[in-house]
């Protein structure tokens, strides 16, 4: 990720990437999010770390972790650092008002979602291509379920509405997550309450976690093509 492609939203993401990184302070803990915009993020806090900046980071994806070490990042657990004074992330989707997300086309929610919920500051970093009115306008929600009795969850996340797609990766083997579980894609459309469908959602039986991220973002920082812009829930 070191090379910036002639994709203009690359372009986006890293800008967007680089100023989340700025906050990051001396002596902080550091949640590490995953993705292509994170990767920057953890590219510009290498080459701070290079600079001298000393903090510590939890990351929430073994790619992530990789990526860390080899800038020599130090990395700790909840075990010594229960509490993360700052996280920085992407998203696939970011309600406008609201800034509840959609997260996971990565594979990382469950992680990302642990970090984010022990984190003081949640930012989220994307390009202006993520912001919706609507979530579920562009992309699934990824629910992560258990691997035993998957079809059965599968048949009551359907009967909420959803059309179900099971994650493969590249080689077209079922997606196992860092966890050891699988991903099912729940496409609904554009979600009229967000908040309820994720309660739904967790409600049922076999489901570890759901990529809907609600009421946790302190702040999303967008990169568009007329500059930065900093948002806050309303
Ligand atoms: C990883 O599981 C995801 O939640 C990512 O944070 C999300 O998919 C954003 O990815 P990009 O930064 O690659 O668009």
């Amino acid at each position: 990720m070191s090379s910036q492609s002639g994709d203009p939203r690359a372009k986006l993401k890293r800008q967007a990437a680089i100023e989340a990184a700025s906050m990051v302070q001396d002596g902080m803990v550091v949640g590490l999010g995953s993705g292509t915009t994170s990767a920057y993020m953890i590219e510009e806090l290498g080459r701070r770390w290079a600079e001298g900046l000393r903090f510590c980071a939890i990351p929430t994806s073994e790619h992530s972790a990789e990526q860390a070490r080899a800038h020599g990042i130090k990395l700790v657990t909840f075990a010594t650092h229960p509490q993360i004074d700052l996280d920085i992330d992407g998203a696939d989707e970011v309600e406008l008002g609201t800034l509840n997300l959609i997260k996971g086309l990565g594979g990382a929610l469950f992680r990302e979602k642990i970090v984010a919920a022990a984190s003081r500051r949640f930012v989220v970093v994307v390009d202006e291509s993520k912001l919706v009115e609507r979530l579920g306008h562009h992309v699934p929600v990824p629910v992560e379920v258990t691997t035993f009795g998957w079809e059965s969850t599968a048949r009551q996340l359907e009967a909420l509405g959803a059309r179900i797609t099971q994650r493969m990766d590249r080689s077209g083997n079922v997606f196992v997550t860092d966890g050891g579980n699988m991903i099912l894609d729940c496409h609904f459309g554009p979600i009229a309450d967000s908040v309820a469908l994720s309660r739904r959602l967790r409600a049922i039986v076999g489901v570890i976690e759901t990529g809907l991220f609600i009421g946790r973002t302190s702040e999303v920082i967008v990169a568009a093509h007329d500059g930065l812009k900093h948002l806050e829930p309303s």
